[in-house]
C-alpha cells in the first residue's frame, strides 16, 4: 500500500489494514456511495401497511388452532388427567396428553437433561401438561379448560440465594446446582494488599422477561412425509435442526420459513416444545396447525434473563490504577440448565486493565421457567456490579468517574488465553466523545449542588461496556443473482429480527453493483430457498452477513466484467462497473451498458455466491460503549426520571445511520426497563405463581418514559482488520451500560447507592424513608 492511499485511509477513521492480505482478500471500502447512508428500511412499505406476512399472520385453508394446558404450579406432580369432557366437544380434533402414544419423545433441555414432552413432574408454573387442536382458538381453549388434571402439589424454591440450601426443596432431584465456574488471573490478595482504596459491595438483578411485540409460535403443516413450519423465529435453521433432531426427521424434510417476524431479543433463538406439539397435533389431524401462546404463557414459559445476585471486591490506587477485583455470582437458569451465569463475570474479566482477577459464578435450579439468551447475556447484569463500583472507587480515590476509565483501559483481551490483541477499540473514544457530547463535566458541577438541597435532585452517571462478540467466522453463504434488465435478487438465510438486516444487506448490493435497492428483491430466512445462516443473534447478523453479500456481489461484478471484456475484446481487470455501465479504465471510449453484456444477455441471469471468511486469527474483535444520562430523582416520592442521555458506541463501521440509531434508542429503552421498572415477580411465600404475566403489571418503557432527549453518538472507527466491512455489530452493545449509568446518576443525585434492581418508585422510596430514619 502506498503512502497515498494509506492517507486516505486516516483520513477516513479506517484502520490500515496490517496484513499484506486484508481479511477475506477484499479490500476494505475506502469511499462509499451507499453503505453509510441513513436509507429508510426496503420494507417498511410492508411492515407499516400490514402487507408483511408474519407468522402468526399465516392462515392456510383447513387449519386448526392449538391450545395448551399448563401446570398452574411451581412444583407438583400430574397424578391424572382425564380429558374425555374434552375430547367430546364442538370442534375439538385433538387431544394429547402424557398418555399418548405419539406424544411419547423426549425434549432436550440440554444435552444432558431431557424431559417427555407432556412430563408428569412439572418444575415450574407452565410446564406443559395436555394440549388441544380445535377448529377455532376460542374452542381449543374451552377444551383446555374442560381437562380435568389431578395435582399432587410439591414444595418449591425460586429464590436464587436460598437454593442450595439444605433445606430448600429439590427442583431436580440430583440437587439444585447446575454448575459453578472458576476463572482466575494473578493474585488478587496481592492486588488488594496493594490498594489504597478497597470496597465491596451486593449486587442484585431481577429476572426481566422478553416480551416481543410478536408472540411466540409457528404454524405447522405436513405434505405427506415432509413438514413445514412457519415460525417467529431469530433462525429458520436453527429451528429446523432441533425439529429434525427430536422428530427424528432428515432435515431435508423439515422447512422452516420465518421472513418477518416481531422480535425476539434471544427468546426466539431455538424452536419450543410448542413447535413440537403443532407438528405433531397436524400430523394427527392431517390438517395444518396453528400454535401461538398466549401473552401469560410467554411470561412464564418462553424464557426470561436469569435473576442474579454479585458479590464484587475491587482495589484501586490513589492515582486510578485497579490492583483487583473479585467477583462471585449466583444466578438461576431456572427449572432446567439454561445459562443462568452466561459471561455473567465477562465484563469484570475483560473490560479494564487489571491484573489480578478471579471470578466464581454458581447456575442454580429454581421452581421458575427456564431462562434464555436476553439482549446481552450477562452483561448488563455485569455491568450493574462493576460500573456502579467504578464509581464508587472513582468516588473513594476523588477522581472523575469518566477519568478513572481511562486509566485502566486495555488494548488486549487479557480474559483471553494469550492475551490477543482487539482489532480495534473505541472504548477510549466512547468516553472521550461521549463525555464532550453530554457536556459532562459542567452538567457534574451544575448538578453537584443540588445533592445537599431540595426534594427534587438532580445527577449524572456514566457506565461502559463492551460486547464479547463482534460477528462470527463461517459458514455464511449469500447468492446474489443479476437478471438480464439490470435488477437483482438476494438471497441469504439470515433473519430480519427487526434490525434492518435486509435493508443493510441491500445497501452492500447496491454499493457493489450500483444497483438502485428497489430493483433488488430479498429473499430470506427460508430453509427450502435460501443459504445457510447461523440465527441473528449475538449482535452479529450485519458482521457476519454483510461480507458473504459483499463476497457474493463482487463475484457477480468479476463474471459481469469478463462477459464485458469478450464483448469490448479488452482484458476483464482493465474495466470497471460505473453505474449502469461498464466503462475501460485505460481507454474510457470504451464502454458497454450491463444490459447490452451478450453473455448476460445469453444466459439471462449472472449468479453470484459469496462466503465469510474467517475473523483475523490470533485477534479479538469486540463492541465498544459509554453512556451518560442525567436523572432527576423526587426524593419523597422516590420517582426518578431519565432527562437526558447520550449513547457513544465504538460498533466499526455504521452501515445506516437509520438503522444504527434504532438499535441505540432501543436498546437504550431496553435498559431503562432494566433500571427502572421491569421484574418477574414471583409469590415466592406463598403460591409461587407469576403474579405480573401481562403487559399491565409486568412494567415494559413506553414513550412517556424515556427522554425525548436521547443522542446516538457512533464512534466510527471502521474496523477493517475485522472484516470486509469493517462493522462489529451493535444490537447489544446498546443495552449493556444502560442501567448501570441510570443507577449511577441516581447515586450523584441523591447520594445513595442501589444496588438491586429495579429502581421502581416503590423500592427508592422505602430506601430513602428508611435512610432518613436512621
Ligand atoms: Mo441474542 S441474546 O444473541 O438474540
Amino acid at each position: 500500500m502506498n503512502k497515498d492511499e494509506k492517507e486516505l485511509y486516516y483520513a477516513q477513521n479506517i484502520a490500515v489494514p496490517e496484513t499484506p492480505k486484508p481479511a477475506g482478500g477484499v479490500r476494505p471500502w475506502l469511499r462509499t456511495k451507499v453503505v453509510g447512508m441513513p436509507l429508510p428500511r426496503v420494507d417498511a412499505y410492508e411492515r407499516l401497511s400490514g402487507t408483511a406476512v408474519y407468522p402468526s399472520d399465516v392462515v392456510l385453508p383447513d387449519m386448526l388452532y392449538c391450545a395448551l394446558l399448563r401446570c398452574p404450579h411451581p412444583s407438583a406432580v400430574v397424578r391424572s388427567v382425564d380429558a374425555n369432557n374434552a375430547e367430546k366437544m364442538t370442534g375439538v380434533r385433538a387431544v394429547m396428553t402424557g398418555a399418548s402414544k405419539d406424544a411419547d419423545i423426549l425434549w432436550p433441555w440440554s444435552s444432558d437433561v431431557k424431559t417427555r414432552l407432556f412430563d408428569p413432574q412439572c418444575r415450574f408454573e407452565g410446564e406443559v401438561v395436555a394440549a388441544v387442536a380445535a377448529e377455532t382458538p376460542y374452542q381449543a381453549w374451552d377444551a383446555v379448560r374442560a381437562i380435568k388434571v389431578n395435582y399432587e402439589v410439591l414444595p418449591f424454591v425460586q429464590d436464587e440465594r436460598l437454593a442450595l440450601d439444605a433445606n430448600s426443596a429439590r427442583v431436580h432431584r440430583e440437587g439444585n446446582k447446575v454448575k459453578t465456574e472458576k476463572y482466575e488471573r494473578g493474585d488478587v490478595a496481592k492486588g488488594f494488599a496493594e490498594a489504597d482504596v478497597v470496597l465491596e459491595q451486593m449486587f442484585r438483578n431481577e429476572s426481566e422477561i422478553h416480551t416481543p411485540m410478536e408472540l411466540h409460535g409457528c404454524v405447522a403443516k405436513w405434505d405427506n412425509d415432509s413438514l413445514t413450519i412457519w415460525e417467529s423465529a431469530q433462525g429458520v435453521y436453527s429451528i429446523q435442526a432441533r425439529v429434525a433432531e427430536v422428530l427424528r426427521l432428515p432435515l431435508a424434510k423439515v422447512r422452516v420459513i420465518g421472513k418477518y417476524m416481531g422480535g425476539g431479543f434471544g427468546s426466539k433463538l431455538q424452536a419450543d416444545k410448542s413447535t413440537i406439539i403443532a407438528a405433531l397435533l397436524a400430523r394427527k389431524t392431517a390438517r395444518p396447525v396453528k400454535m401461538f401462546l398466549s401473552r401469560e404463557e410467554t411470561f412464564v414459559a418462553a424464557g426470561n434473563r436469569p435473576p442474579g445476585t454479585m458479590k464484587l471486591k475491587a482495589g484501586v490506587t490513589r492515582d486510578g490504577r485497579l490492583t483487583g477485583l473479585e467477583f462471585s455470582g449466583v444466578g438461576a437458569s431456572g427449572a432446567y440448565p439454561a445459562g443462568g451465569t452466561a459471561l455473567l463475570d465477562w465484563l469484570v474479566r475483560d473490560l479494564y486493565t487489571c491484573p489480578n482477577v478471579r471470578t466464581e459464578t454458581t447456575d442454580v435450579y429454581i421452581n421458575a421457567g427456564p431462562a434464555r439468551p436476553f439482549r446481552a447475556p450477562g452483561h448488563p447484569q455485569s455491568a450493574w456490579a462493576l460500573e456502579q463500583m467504578m464509581d464508587a472507587l472513582a468516588e473513594a480515590v476523588n477522581m472523575d468517574p469518566v477519568d478513572l476509565r481511562l486509566r485502566n483501559i486495555p488494548s488486549f483481551s487479557q480474559a483471553r488465553p494469550g492475551d490477543p490483541p482487539y482489532t480495534s477499540t473505541g472504548l477510549k473514544e466512547c468516553l472521550e466523545k461521549g463525555a464532550e457530547a453530554f457536556g459532562w463535566k459542567e452538567a457534574r458541577k451544575r448538578t453537584a449542588g443540588s445533592q445537599k438541597t431540595g426534594y427534587i435532585r438532580r445527577g449524572v452517571g456514566v457506565a461502559a461496556g463492551l460486547w464479547v462478540a463482534g460477528g462470527g467466522n463461517p459458514p455464511s453463504t449469500v447468492i446474489v443473482k443479476l437478471f438480464a434488465d439490470g435488477s437483482a435478487n438476494l438471497n441469504m438465510g439470515a433473519s430480519d429480527i427487526g434490525t434492518g438486516t435486509k435493508t443493510v444487506m441491500a445497501m452492500v448490493v447496491a454499493e457493489e453493483l450500483g444497483i438502485k435497492p428497489e430493483m433488488l428483491q430479498i429473499e430470506n430466512a427460508d430453509t427450502g430457498t435460501t443459504q445457510y445462516a447461523t440465527p441473528s443473534g449475538g449482535s452479529k447478523t450485519v458482521p457476519t452477513e454483510s461480507p458473504a453479500v459483499r463476497a457474493a456481489a463482487l463475484d457477480v461484478k468479476k463474471q459481469l466484467l469478463e462477459l464485458a471484456a469478450q464483448d469490448l475484446k479488452v482484458d476483464a481487470a482493465d474495466l470497471e462497473l460505473a453505474g449502469d455501465e461498464i466503462v475501460s479504465l485505460r481507454d474510457p471510449s470504451k464502454k458497454v451498458k450491463v444490459m447490452a453484456v451478450t453473455g448476460l444477455k445469453k444466459r439471462g441471469v449472472i449468479v453470484g455466491v459469496g462466503y465469510r471468511g474467517p475473523n483475523p486469527e490470533g485477534k479479538v474483535v469486540n463492541p465498544f460503549a459509554a453512556q451518560f444520562c442525567e436523572v432527576e430523582v423526587n426524593m419523597r416520592t422516590g420517582e426518578a426520571r431519565v432527562l437526558r442521555f447520550v449513547a457513544a458506541h465504538d460498533s466499526g463501521r455504521v452501515m445506516n445511520r437509520l438503522t444504527f440509531d434504532n438499535q441505540v434508542f432501543g436498546g437504550v429503552t431496553m435498559g431503562i426497563g432494566f433500571a427502572m421498572t421491569e421484574a418477574r415477580v414471583l409469590d415466592r411465600s406463598q403460591t409461587g405463581k407469576m403474579v405480573n404475566k401481562n403487559w399491565h403489571d409486568y412494567k415494559v418503557p413506553t414513550a412517556l418514559d424515556v427522554p425525548t432527549d436521547m443522542t446516538s453518538l457512533p464512534v466510527e472507527l471502521v474496523d477493517s482488520s475485522a472484516n470486509t466491512t469493517g462493522a462489529k455489530g451493535l444490537g447489544e452493545p446498546v443495552t449493556i451500560p444502560t442501567a448501570a449509568a441510570i443507577a449511577n446518576a441516581v447515586h450523584h443525585a441523591t447520594g445513595t447507592r442501589i444496588a438491586e434492581s429495579p429502581m421502581s418508585t416503590v423500592r427508592l422510596c422505602r430506601i430513602f424513608m428508611e435512610k432518613k430514619q436512621a
